[in-house]
């Protein structure tokens, strides 16, 4: 008996309900399946029936150190976090009025944010595939949305350019850069540029694509110099909206196509095509350490140790012992196993008995800084005086990417981030005291905004993660992630197995401290029930 394909979807969809249905036809090549995130199955509480009890020790509670003990704990084993700070999340750090911390160069701050305000100072966006949503979805933790991107947000260029400290809109730069692409791509198709590659038809097709990317002009017969230009659009904004009655607006002025093309600005869109910069991303409500909250509430308090700075571990003949410094005191934790969830080149530094090409291993990644600062204002001059709301300002001097917040909208207060930069500009500023770099960051604030950046300041917070105690750093990179280093660290030494962003391929993302987790537990799980 012959079946349709439809036969067959329908068959399919009575019985097993639009999800089955839709996913078969992304198998059969009819509607793009959602991407799938990487196959974890949860340990169940039998993982360890007839095994004895199991237990591990957890080396840092940071959201790879807590996923671990938060999977391990489903499966019955014994879970203890030690965890150097006084708080659950490791780079996971959302700072609150009241809040103190010093850093490695012996910047003391108190952080004067008011009641509600709060600055994410690590991670601060989730894209929306990545298991994070899941896990708030598992522990409870409310989201919305994060604008990455913003229509009316700035983007400020310096250089040698006639764009050169101007404030542009991104709306205004993308309508450009568009227009005068298609205008040129246009013409080059409609007057035999590139018959080589296209048929008749393909000119057409493209052609019409152009007319609305750019929205340009028509062609313009015998006048191939007129045909399809760009001379502005709506889509750049007006200087007069339009209104009621006879008020139509006022368009404003393209910028001229050299300039457009000099500054660069076009080159700042390759970021929000990126597959975890796309929107819609998403924030955890109240900021980003809920999610790290919710982990240590799930995990219970009384299986961390906070204050427990791991000063050597060790494999030992069956399992593992870790010591740890607490208060004045020196103790120790043994179990049948460790997860090392220790920023790589801080576990490389502390003593342990791991074969030297470990440590090497572990050694061998490059770290990278970044720097981010709060500052609370004591009004929401962006929403009131430009209507921005949420997204990113972007410039091309060190202060990089300027976060408007994506909460609290129309209240009394807000704090943006004024600066979120990587390398050599967050070095810049993280050598300066916390003083001086609110100060410079007004000063480049005001090349883009205006006086207004300068005023009203009520609090301002900054970090800069090369010199937190702890994690020495914003994230590593590898030389190569096929090589034998990283190879090496997805293998456990002895009864020692490694876990953290830095053994995935979403390095900088939650999402890769996770999914590593999540393998690591796989690995210690296969490894008991292989032992019988
Ligand atoms: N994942 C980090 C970010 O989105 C690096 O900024």
């Amino acid at each position: 008996m012959s079946i349709t394909r439809r036969d067959l979807l329908r068959s399919i969809g009575i019985a097993g309900g639009a999800g089955v249905m839709y996913s078969t036809m992304g198998a059969l090549g009819l509607a793009p399946a959602a991407a799938q995130t990487p196959p974890f199955t949860p340990l169940d509480s039998n993982a360890l029936r007839g095994r004895g009890g199991r237990s591990v020790v957890v080396m840092g509670g940071g959201i790879a150190g807590m996923t671990a003990a938060y999977e391990l704990l489903k499966g019955g084993y014994d879970v203890t976090v030690l965890e150097a700070r006084d708080r659950p999340g490791g780079r996971n750090w959302t700072v609150r009025g009241g809040d103190t911390y010093t850093d490695l160069d012996g910047n003391r701050q108190r952080a004067g944010f008011s009641r509600g305000e709060y600055m994410n100072t690590g991670p601060g966006r989730i894209p929306q595939m990545h298991v994070t949503l899941d896990y708030c979805k598992e522990l409870g933790v409310a989201v919305e949305v994060f604008n990455n991107q913003n229509a009316d947000a700035f983007l400020y260029r310096e250089g040698d350019h006639g764009l050169h400290g101007k404030a542009i809109r991104h709306r205004a730069a993308k309508a450009d850069v568009y227009g005068y692409t298609s205008e040129l791509l246009a013409k080059a198709a409609d007057q035999g540029a590139l018959d080589s590659y296209l048929t008749e038809d393909d000119k057409e097709a493209l052609i019409a694509f152009l007319r609305r990317f750019g929205d340009i002009g028509d062609k313009v017969d015998g006048d191939p110099d007129g045909s399809f230009a760009y001379t502005g659009t709506s889509r750049r904004g007006y200087t007069v909206q339009p209104g009621a009655g006879l008020e139509s607006g006022v368009e404003t002025d393209p910028y001229a196509l050299s300039d457009v093309l000099a500054s660069g600005i076009g080159q700042y869109f390759a970021f929000e095509f990126g597959f975890d910069q796309a929107m819609v991303m998403l924030q955890p409500v109240g900021g980003m350490d809920r999610i790290a909250y919710a982990f240590s509430d799930a995990i219970g308090r009384r299986r961390f140790r906070y204050n427990a700075e791991i000063v050597r571990y060790r494999n030992t003949t069956g399992g593992v012992e870790v010591d740890y410094r607490q208060g004045g005191a020196v103790k120790t934790v043994t179990a049948d196993f460790a997860v090392n969830a220790l920023p790589p080149h801080l576990a490389a530094r502390i003593p342990s008995n791991l074969p030297g090409e470990v440590v090497n291993a572990l050694a061998s990644v490059r770290v990278t800084n970044a720097g981010k600062l709060g500052i609370e204002y004591d009004r929401r001059w962006w929403e009131e005086d430009y209507r921005i709301y949420g997204g990113i300002s972007n410039a091309n001097t060190d202060l990089a990417n300027i976060w408007h917040p994506s909460y609290g909208y129309h209240g009394d207060k807000g704090v943006m981030i004024g600066y979120y930069n990587t390398g050599g500009s967050a070095d810049t500023y993280g050598t300066l005291t916390p003083d001086r770099r609110l100060r410079r960051t007004v000063e480049q604030g005001k090349k883009i905004f205006g006086d207004v950046y300068a005023r009203g300041i009520t609090a301002s917070f900054s970090q800069n993660w090369a010199r937190a105690p702890f994690s020495e750093g914003a994230w590593v990179s590898w030389p190569d992630q096929t090589g034998p280093d990283y190879a090496r660290l997805l293998e456990p030494a002895g009864n020692i197995h490694f876990a953290g962003d830095h053994l995935s391929h979403a390095i900088a993302w939650q999402h890769g401290a996770m999914v590593s987790a999540r393998a690591t537990v796989t690995r210690i799980q296969d490894r008991v029930a292989a032992a019988g």
